[in-house]
């Protein structure tokens, strides 16, 4: 009997695996697909390659600006994708290699719960039993596809694609339709805009990029428009056929034609055929429900990550994933997430920790906001020839600590966790401005919001 089955090797579980093997814990861990999950092999990674190609291209466009002149620059769809599956080759060897570091049994097959045995859990996988004291289910989550009229057979019959199909499409299609604004959909509008394709992104709020700074989300919009990506705002899809997208805005019909579509209208935590009602382990509508050490409502069952349906980010999984095994270990750790940090890799970046305005505002938290301009950084004048952001920091009002940081610019991605550090410690801005910043960088924007407070 092992001390712990896992099922599901994407971040949640294969980092569980590997804090569980090297605690000398027993461990075995089930995966259906490739080690690493949605994240590694059809989600953050290839897209962060995908980007990073546009980014160059987009560089040798736009050189001039920096007095580069690059002739005949062109950018090689084919190869962008192959340099993909290198880079994701290379990280999933990575976790398999981490994976026999710290004595983890790796089960390539599909597991589910069977049940409850003498001390432990029963699981099967290809017709095998295994059992384990104690289960962490990881299954993650699969794209959410509603019952539009046409979107199942769209699918299937491969011009209407998923977060899977879209990094891996053998050609730039002329027009891309992109249903949903959120993080997938901004993040592939940025490459295919910038590859050659004449996108549409239909979204049915009536603002992109979901719960991020109202304000930033429309600065990102312009930006977007500027590379000549179409939105349609508060736009409802009706039904789709090849070549045609039905929708309603307004109450007027619309119709938007497309060679291609990407569904991104949000993704759903996979509870089903994994045997959680053999055990009773009690869901929502999110995913499965647990504590805030990761514990289900049955003893000695932990779940982390997608499955969850909390916040579907594979840096939050990590953490939840080091929690659990942490009460598993007896160790004191709880998760908090007010300063779980989330970015949107487009160009500009967009990067947040903590309380926007909007959120504030609704739990009628009594705050003070500041903003500047990006271009208050000098290093971001140095890089950014015309170009701007902004980053804006809001502290609560009474007891000065600082509540949430929004950024739009480039780096922000790499900044931000020193945010998130400063809301976990619950800095003060005068705390907070005693931090020494690297100069130039762009991270010293946050410094500079900092000093526009009046505190003394
Ligand atoms: P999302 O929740 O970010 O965005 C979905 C969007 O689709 C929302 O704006 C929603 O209003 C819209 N929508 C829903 N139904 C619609 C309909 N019928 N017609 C038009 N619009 C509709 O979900 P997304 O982009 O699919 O991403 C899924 C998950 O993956 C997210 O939870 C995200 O956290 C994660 N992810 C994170 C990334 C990152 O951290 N950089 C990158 C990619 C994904």
């Amino acid at each position: 009997m092992y001390d712990l089955i896992i099922l599901g090797g994407g971040p949640a579980g294969y980092l569980a695996a590997e804090r569980a093997g090297h605690a000398k814990l027993s461990t075995c861990l089930f995966e259906m697909n490739a080690l690493g999950g949605v994240c590694l092999n059809e989600g953050c990674i290839p897209s962060k390659a995908l980007l990073y190609s546009a980014k160059v291209y987009d560089y040798a466009l736009h050189g001039e600006k920096y007095g580069v002149k690059a002739e005949n620059a062109s950018l090689d769809h084919k190869a962008v994708v192959a340099r993909r599956g290198k880079v994701v080759r290379t990280l999933v060897s990575g976790v398999g290699a981490k994976m026999k570091g710290a004595g983890v049994t790796v089960v390539k097959e599909r597991a589910s719960i069977v049940g409850r045995v003498e001390g432990g859990y029963e699981v099967e996988a290809a017709g095998q039993k295994y059992q384990a004291k104690r289960l962490l289910i990881a299954t993650g989550s699969s794209p959410s596809l509603p019952p539009i009229p046409g979107l199942k057979e769209g699918i299937e019959a491969g011009y209407l694609l998923t977060n899977r199909e879209v990094l891996t499409l053998d050609a730039v299609p002329e027009r891309l339709a992109i249903i949903g604004g959120g993080v997938i959909g901004l993040e592939m509008a940025a490459y295919y805009a910038t590859a050659g394709s004449k996108v549409t992104v239909i979204e049915m709020l009536d603002h992109i990029a979901g719960a991020t700074d109202r304000e930033i989300s429309t600065m990102l919009q312009k930006e977007y428009e500027k590379k000549g990506v179409t939105f349609l705002l508060s736009t409802k899809v009706v039904s789709i056929a090849e070549g045609k997208i039905a929708c309603e805005a307004g109450g007027k019909p619309l119709e938007v034609p497309f060679d291609k579509a990407l569904v991104s209208i949000g993704r759903r935590a996979n509870i089903k055929g994994i045997g959680l009602e053999n055990l009773g382990v009690v869901t929502d509508r999110a995913g499965i429900v647990t504590d805030n050490c990761m514990r289900t409502s049955v003893e000695n069952v932990y779940a982390t990550g997608d499955v969850t349906g909390r916040y579907m980010l594979a840096h939050t999984a990590y953490r939840e994933s080091e929690v659990a095994i942490n009460t598993i270990l007896g160790k004191a750790d709880r998760m908090r997430y007010n300063a779980n940090p989330s970015v949107i890799y487009t160009q500009p970046e967009v990067a947040s920790v903590g309380l926007s305005e909007e959120a504030a505002k609704d739990a009628g938290i009594d705050y003070e906001v500041k903003k500047l301009s990006m271009r208050y950084a000098g290093r971001f004048v140095a890089e950014n020839e015309g170009g701007d952001g902004i980053c804006k920091i809001l502290v609560d009002k009474k007891h000065r600590n600082i509540l949430g940081v929004h950024m739009l610019g480039s780096y922000s991605s790499e900044i931000i966790w020193g945010a998130a550090e400063m809301i976990e410690n619950e800095l003060r801005v005068t705390d907070a401005r005693e931090i020494i910043f690297p100069h130039p960088t762009v991270s010293e924007i946050i410094r500079e919001t900092l000093w526009e407070f009046d505190d003394k």
